[in-house]
């Protein structure tokens, strides 16, 4: 790799024959082992979209003013979070995966630096170290870290793999520790949105951070939120001199997020019917698949929040795939999200009511 950065081999490639068996199921796959969203686009963003589709010049890093005062505006509604300010404290992105994975590059963090997150996480925050040269750290207690210095810490809360919802307590607890020793918090909140067993908090919310976004930033993504995966559309707010700087370095970078994209966010987030709909639907589902897999013996934990159920059949996590991939049904491997996942899967919500109603029938035959 360029500047000898190593990355890991791409674990996907390891379900390859798990897929296989689950699609050699005569009624077909039941796909539960990516959070792809399913469902249409909302006809809102997809008129807002070809609306804005004769875009000839180049669109601002910054992203326009009705971008950036849609998402204050949906924090504020949604969240009651109002310590955003719409001219220096919201940037768009990409998606949030690009940024996750040059978040650590873009604040200028380097080989003497060390990134905290979770232990059992998505794969990109590890990346995103690895990217900028600094070392990625998986732990869960800061206390653990000794006595180490991160530069940066990330929390995702409700998380994936599992769906934990950290309370607000843990949260301060986090953003006040990261205060004291001199590092960045970056909260990874694209599931903001799906709490269904508490109501997710915040880095935003002034009960977690004190009353300033000082040192602290969230990421936002309308991939879940809206089934915008496939537009690219995301944004990060927080501490207006870290947006600054992300916001410098992108601009030399050129990574601004398409002028159609940045006008079908907008509609986006102005609207929350779509997202009320959205929720019932996954609710719907989840209800219909948790029941279906404890009746078939599996364990469920955490699981308050996002798009999937953490499970357990208290065996190694690639028996219960091969387990279910006999059913037609093919999950993740807990062990894609660390070390302490080996005995768990990962079930996403993102299937049809079709393809989930198939699932519920194989579990309970
Ligand atoms: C925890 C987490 N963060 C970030 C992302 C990236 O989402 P996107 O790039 O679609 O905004 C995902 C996608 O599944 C995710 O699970």
């Amino acid at each position: 790799m360029p500047g000898g950065v190593s990355l890991p081999g791409f674990p996907w490639d390891s379900l390859v024959p798990y897929r296989e068996r689950a699609q050699a199921h005569p009624h077909g796959v039941v796909d539960l082992s990516v959070g792809t969203p399913v469902d249409e686009t909302p006809a809102v963003v997809r008129d807002a979209l070809a609306a804005a589709s004769n875009a000839p010049g180049y669109p601002t890093t910054l992203g326009t003013p009705a971008v950036r005062e849609a998402a204050v505006g949906w924090l504020k509604r949604r969240f009651g979070i109002d310590s955003i300010d719409a001219e220096t404290g919201v940037l768009p992105a990409i998606g949030t995966k690009e940024l996750v994975a040059w978040l650590p590059t873009l604040l200028g963090l380097g080989p003497a630096d060390v990134v905290v997150h979770p232990e059992l996480a998505y794969p990109t925050y590890d990346i995103g170290a690895r990217l900028a040269g600094a070392s990625p750290v998986a732990v869960d207690s800061l206390v653990a870290l000794g006595p180490q210095r991160p530069a940066l810490v990330w929390v995702n809360s409700p998380a994936n793999p599992h769906g934990r919802i950290l309370p607000a307590e843990h949260l301060a607890k986090v953003v006040s520790w990261a205060r004291e020793h001199g590092a960045l918090v970056a909260a990874d909140e694209c599931y903001l949105e799906f709490g269904w067993e508490a109501a997710p908090s915040s880095v935003l919310h002034a009960e977690v951070n004190g009353g300033t976004v000082e040192n602290v930033i969230a990421l936002h993504s309308l991939s879940k939120r809206s089934n915008l995966a496939g537009y690219r559309a995301g944004f990060v707010a927080g501490d207006p001199s870290m947006v600054r700087q992300l916001l410098e370095v992108r601009k030399h970078a050129g990574m601004m997020m398409p002028a159609p994209v940045q006008a079908a966010m907008a509609a986006a987030l102005d609207d929350d019917e779509h997202v009320d709909q959205q929720r019932q639907r996954y609710r719907q589902r989840r209800d219909i698949l948790r029941d279906a897999l404890v009746g078939a013996g599996f364990r469920i934990e955490h699981s308050e929040g996002a798009l999937y159920l953490w499970a357990t059949r208290d065996e190694g996590c690639w028996d219960t795939v091969g387990w279910l991939a006999e059913r037609g049904i093919l999950v993740a491997p807990g062990e894609f999200y660390g070390p302490a996942g080996r005995s768990h899967v990962r079930v996403a919500l993102t299937a049809t009511d079709e393809r989930v109603a198939a699932a519920a029938e194989r579990l309970a035959a």
